[in-house]
């Protein structure tokens, strides 16, 4: 069984060496497993909710979709793509907006948060909230669900987004279905070994506390940047403990264990902090060097990194394509013509026969429908305490030669052993009602 792994990487800003460890490398490692089935896309629409600098966006996508490429990201294993090239995803983002509650979207973190500082600024709750900000885990869910991932590796700030991808995605099932599954349930997937990196000043490495190391800049950036990490007093030759030294952590990081063990030692010894800067500075100069140089290439060469991402989202796309067709059939945006309804969800037409679908009510009672060729419901049972017993009804039903059809009011009953065990729908008129009849007879004999 391969296991569809999904994330996407909202595109603002430069991707630093916290990016890096925390989740560019382990992503990759991640996509080489045999099993694993991974899309990596760059969340150009998000971006949009937050940055109206079309330069900006347009750098950091473009940087990004570099830094993956650089880091070894396989574009021919893995399928790597551009959100805005999949219109799939706006046009799904919308059929889920239709059954997404609204006050599931008002219990989102992001959106709660900008509430609560309206509220303590005296302004009004929604002062700047954009519809984008609103509706962000409705786009989010879009692009999980299209692509039916199993996992989505995210931070923990987004484990709330993933979940509300499972509960749009269940109502949709319900409400569109009838038994089947259109959409499977995605699981976050929080790497817990991963590190998060201190940032030069000892808190988290992040873009917000601008405390970050470029992870592609020149050697000469890369010294610089370490040459700013805080550390503590001790002068040269004095003892130095590793504990609560953020230098020591970032070299951990990425150095082996033998390397860790090394420095600590020197440090105990009195290595001079300068020393140990040198040091981590070697380490990610060759750890990054080679990436660092493909990423300028990449960089320099767009037309590359289109080509790429073109050819990424022509494999995404022959995935949603054909099932975004399914979806517009289920929710009823269907051609006019009998003809193209099944050509256009992508499949080979079939002839398709009546069959019987079975559910759980709310109350843990079990019923099945039975579905005309067309989808149409011909019977809906009764309730059945337990699965088995509904199966078993439907399995007589199928092979009873005649029927017990009884016809009341523009609608009819069904009878197995003198007990009413299903009904059908109300038509329009008798006429309606006897062709259903008909229709149930029909599928009933086949
Ligand atoms: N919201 C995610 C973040 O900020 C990015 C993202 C967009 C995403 N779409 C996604 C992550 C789908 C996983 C799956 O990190």
């Amino acid at each position: 069984m391969t296991t569809r792994i999904l994330t996407g990487i909202t595109t603002s800003g430069t991707p630093h060496l916290g990016n890096y460890a925390g989740a560019i490398r382990p992503a990759i490692v991640a996509s080489r497993q045999s099993g694993a089935d991974s899309f990596y896309f760059l969340a150009d629409y998000h971006a949009l909710i937050k940055c109206d600098d079309p330069l900006r966006i347009q750098r950091s996508r473009l940087e990004i979709a570099a830094t993956w490429l650089a880091c070894g990201l396989d574009s021919q294993r893995v399928t790597f793509y551009r959100q805005s090239d999949i219109p799939e995803i706006p046009e799904l983002a919308w059929l889920l907006t239709c059954v997404a509650g609204k006050g599931l979207l008002n219990r989102a973190h992001a959106y709660k948060a900008a509430v609560d500082r309206n509220v303590a600024a005296g302004e009004d709750s929604d002062a700047g909230v954009t519809m984008g900000l609103y509706s962000y885990p409705v786009l989010m869910a879009a692009d999980i669900l299209l692509f039916n991932a199993h996992q989505v590796p995210v931070g923990r700030d987004q484990i709330q987004h993933v979940e509300m991808a499972r509960d749009i995605g269940q109502r949709f099932n319900h409400l569109f279905g009838h038994g089947r599954e259109f959409f499977v349930q995605p699981q976050a997937l929080i790497e817990e070994g991963v590190a998060t990196l201190p940032g030069l000043d000892g808190r988290k490495m992040s873009k917000s506390y601008d405390n970050t190391i470029p992870l592609f800049g020149s050697a000469q950036q890369l010294k610089s940047a370490i040459a700013q990490i805080v550390t503590d007093s001790r002068l040269p030759g004095e003892s130095k403990d590793v504990q609560g030294s953020h230098l020591f952590t970032l070299y951990q990081s990425f150095a082996t264990p033998a390397q860790s063990a090394e420095l600590r030692d020197q440090l105990l010894q009195g290595l001079a902090w300068g020393e140990a800067k040198q040091r981590l500075f070697e380490l990610l100069n060759d750890e990054l060097g080679e990436a660092r140089e493909q990423y300028h290439a990449l960089i320099n060469k767009p037309d590359e990194l289109e080509d790429i991402l073109q050819a990424g989202a022509l494999k995404a796309r022959k995935i949603a394509t054909p099932f975004l067709g399914e979806l517009r059939e289920a929710v009823g945006l269907r051609s006019f013509r009998a003809d193209q309804q099944v050509a256009a969800s992508g499949k080979k037409k079939v002839a398709k026969s009546a069959r019987f679908v079975s559910f759980r009510e709310t109350d843990g009672s079990f019923r099945f429908r039975l579905l005309g060729a067309d989808g149409e419901e011909l019977l809906l049972s009764e309730r059945f305490a337990d699965g088995k017993a509904a199966g078993q009804i439907s399995k007589q039903l199928q092979s009873s030669a005649a029927p017990d059809i009884r016809v009341q009011g523009n609608g009819f009953t069904l009878w197995l052993a003198a007990e009413e065990v299903a009904q059908s729908p109300l038509f329009a008129d008798a006429q309606a009602r006897d062709a259903a009849i008909a229709r149930l007879r029909a599928a009933l004999a086949a």
